[in-house]
């Protein structure tokens, strides 16, 4: 619970905010609100990290940065993936370097304390004999994993996850994501509060203009959960998939989403022509013409699985103005680059569109910073998962000061 000042001053912001619109200018600048987003809202929820095979092996590792507190995945020698809290016990070093590797222990940098694959400390030199070594294990985290897919949750108490599991893991089946493989990785560092990220992220309002080639292939007319009006054949589209044996209507949860929607007619991938740019699909089914299963977890990401590719995109907070937007492509673990894709026919489509999105969401910090900025009205036609993601926000919020959400309506149009 934060301190009483804060929590006040949050109290009376929450109220100040109309139903429908956009936040109060403190939220998207503010040092403070900025320091309790990082440990009340990123340190409480469930982050979509990637995928199994990026730490495939016993002894294999991914190690990454979560606002202030580096983590690690380790799968131990028992073939069980743990996650912990990536900080020795003994002064609190950071223990291995953000990325991916094989370690068999770990072996802090500072004064050597060694730490084995279950975390548990096993040296550390010089402390007395009396020195309890089982009391000083590495902090763990929590792991989940759907269909090959990775979650954390950095909380003692993590949000519900079996529902979002349940539904998630036979719409990913089809999917073949244990046989998939990082093809590619871009980081982007972004000038503008991680909230104009996820916004601008939840809405194609500005698909249209803002991106051309991925309005190629992408319906940009979608409204709310890619669900329904504008989406002429959507039950069509659905009826056949699932006759198909795949589970595509959307399903929504507290913090996430999931839907299959179709690609523009004619097109089959994300692509600037919409034919595969993968020679060895991950989804068989259909020839690999199976529209986008795009599922997303508030706070921070989506992930757009096509026919013949997978893409993630998370935005991790840096500064009250500042975010890291990492974008990771996934194909099958036996197309091999250069014979049955290329990096750029992979990356093109979504390599301009996040670079347009950082554009836009510069512009739109830029603006939110100004003497004149007061919150606008999002349109409830074009922008519902955007509302969707600031009234998560705002009840996330409410919810950790101890008061009661505002009143609001969650807009499906
Ligand atoms: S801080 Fe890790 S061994 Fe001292
Ligand atoms: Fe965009």
């Amino acid at each position: 619970m934060p301190d009483t000042p804060l929590r006040n001053r949050l109290s009376a912001l929450l109220a100040q905010r109309p139903p429908r619109h956009t936040l109060p200018q403190a939220f998207y600048t503010d040092p403070e609100i900025f320091e309790f987003d990082l440990r009340e809202i990123y340190g409480r929820s469930w982050l979509l990290i990637g995928l199994e095979t990026e730490i495939p092996d016993p002894g294999s590792y991914l190690a990454m940065t979560i606002g202030r507190s580096p983590i690690l995945l380790l799968r131990g020698q028992d073939g069980v993936l743990r996650g912990f809290f990536n900080t020795c016990r003994h002064r609190g070093a950071q223990i291995l370097a953000d990325g991916c590797g094989h370690a068999q222990r770990l072996l802090c940098p500072y004064h050597q304390w060694m730490y084995d694959d279950t975390g548990a400390l096993r040296g550390a030199g010089r402390m007395p004999r009396e020195f309890d070594k089982s009391a000083h294990g590495l902090n763990p985290i929590h792991v989940r994993t759907v269909a090959g897919t990775v979650y954390v949750c950095l909380a003692a108490e993590p949000p519900e996850f079996d529902a979002f599991h349940d539904h998630l893991a036979p719409m990913l089946a089809g999917h073949d994501l244990g046989n998939a493989k990082l093809a590619a990785e871009c980081t982007l560092f972004e000038r503008g509060n991680w909230k104009l990220v996820m916004e601008n992220a939840r809405e194609c309002y500005h698909c249209g203009a803002g991106h051309p080639e991925l309005a190629r292939s992408f319906p940009t007319d979608v409204r709310g959960n890619f669900s329904t009006a504008g989406m002429v054949d959507l039950p069509g589209f659905i009826a056949r998939m699932e006759a198909l044996g795949l589970p595509s209507a959307a399903v929504q949860g507290e913090w996430w989403q999931a839907s299959r929607f179709p690609l523009r007619d004619g097109n089959v991938s994300m692509t600037m022509d919409g034919t595969p740019c993968v020679a060895k699909p991950l989804c068989h089914v259909n020839g690999g013409d199976v529209g986008s299963l795009r599922w997303a977890l508030e706070p921070h990401c989506f992930a757009h699985a096509v026919g013949d590719f997978l893409i993630i995109f998370s935005a991790l907070p840096l500064a009250p103005q500042e975010t890291l937007v990492v974008a990771k492509w996934y194909v099958h673990k036996d197309a091999e680059e250069g014979v049955d894709y290329t990096r750029d026919g992979l990356m093109h489509v979504w390599n301009e569109t996040n670079l347009q999105d950082r554009a836009l969401v510069e512009l739109n910090q830029r603006g939110v910073n100004s003497l004149g900025y007061v919150p606008g009205p999002y349109s409830e036609a074009s922008e519902s998962l955007a509302i969707g993601f600031t009234d998560w926000y705002v009840n996330s919020v409410a919810r950790r000061i101890g008061v009661a959400a505002p009143a609001q309506k969650l807009v499906d149009a």
